[in-house]
């Protein structure tokens, strides 16, 4: 059989696994309406970063940059060195660019605001999730999310330019520092995934157009918290469970949910009672992934909207998550309706 390099996307454009990602992002320009070269030259800015980010992480064990920093976080979370070295990478590499004129960010307990009223865009970011993984070499991640400002540029930024639900991304996608390092993103065109090849310092298409199968037999949850957990998910974990689905559960929600994209399955962080709102941040961790995960085909709920409808009320706001394969995210909403998380 001939192997066919071209895959086209939703345009019907065809484009070639080993695309660089630079060259990717030209091609791509045309498709925004007001295709001035900022968002491209703000999606390369993170990719940059995400390099220098790969570095550290790399070198983390020998460069005496694991561990705890000291201090916490504005939500109490004991903040890693590496969490704050990739907070002050990205923040560098958005602030240089001139594109963006404020950002969010988990590290951060008010909006960054850049003084760059021309800037058109707004940037919510998890610098480095699953911060708990770093120092046990086990895959971490990157967050983004990427909105247009709805003030006019030139005037200075409002926080509603910042508190915007997810369905007005213009941009979102993570970086994943696993067995290789990769950059996901879209775009609102589809879902491309591209891999980094360090010899080179350039990231490659490697998972062109991906598209998320729509069931799956992997369940994604920390079981520890079982009793805690309302009994719909505890019953819709035991359907998983007697349906003989694999239970994988890394702790760094990038990583299961790439795996997850990939393969076909469920990742859920319910209400618990710790968290009586879930654990994951709204505007710079569920968006993103409900994003790219409609761009792919799946879906994310709180389970009772779409993540995507959600009109945030605070920076640091956290929500339930149930993303994945349509099919287990509509099973698991029947299961979850009768409880009203
Ligand atoms: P972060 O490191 O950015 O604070 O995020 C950690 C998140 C997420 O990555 C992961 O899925 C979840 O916390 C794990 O939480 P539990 O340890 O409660 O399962
Ligand atoms: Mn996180
Ligand atoms: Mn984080």
């Amino acid at each position: 059989m001939k192997i066919n390099p071209y895959q086209p996307d939703q345009s019907g454009m065809a484009y070639s696994v080993g695309t660089t990602l630079d060259r990717f992002i030209k091609s791509k320009q045309s498709d925004f309406p007001f295709a001035s070269g900022e968002l491209s030259q703000l999606l390369r800015d993170i990719a940059l970063a995400a390099k220098i980010v790969n570095r550290e992480t790399n070198r983390a064990g020998l460069a005496n940059i694991g561990g705890a920093f000291g201090q916490t976080n504005v939500q109490g979370e004991e903040q890693q060195k590496l969490d704050v070295i990739a907070n002050i990478r990205f923040i560098r590499a958005l602030s240089k660019g001139g594109e963006v004129c404020a950002i969010v960010s988990e590290e951060e307990d008010a909006v960054i605001d850049l003084h760059n009223t021309s800037g058109k865009y707004v940037v919510a970011i998890d610098p480095l999730d699953g911060s708990s993984n770093i120092d046990v070499n086990i895959s971490i991640g990157t967050i983004f999310s990427i909105y247009r400002r709805i003030t006019p540029a030139g005037s200075p930024i409002q926080m509603e330019d910042v508190m915007q639900p997810g369905s007005k991304q213009v941009a979102a996608g993570y970086v994943l520092y696993g067995s290789s390092t990769m950059l996901v993103y879209t775009t609102g065109f589809g879902v491309n995934g591209f891999t980094y090849e360090s010899s080179l310092g350039e990231f490659f298409l490697s998972h062109p157009n991906i598209q998320a199968p729509k069931d799956g037999d992997i369940y994604s949850i920390n079981e520890g918290s079982e009793f805690e957990w309302n009994k719909g998910v505890q019953d819709y974990i035991r359907l998983c469970k007697e349906k003989g689905y694999s239970a994988r559960y890394i702790g760094s929600l990038v990583a299961d949910f790439h795996r997850n994209l990939l393969k076909g399955g469920i990742y859920i962080y319910p209400p618990t009672q710790k968290n009586p709102n879930g654990k994951l941040r709204l505007l710079y961790e569920a968006n993103a992934l409900a994003f790219l995960a409609e761009q792919a085909g799946a879906l994310a709920t709180d389970g009772k909207q779409n993540i995507l409808s959600i009109l945030p009320e605070s920076l640091h706001q956290r929500t339930p998550l149930i993303i994945g394969s349509e099919k287990m995210v509509q099973t698991a909403m029947k299961y979850f309706a009768e409880e009203k998380l």
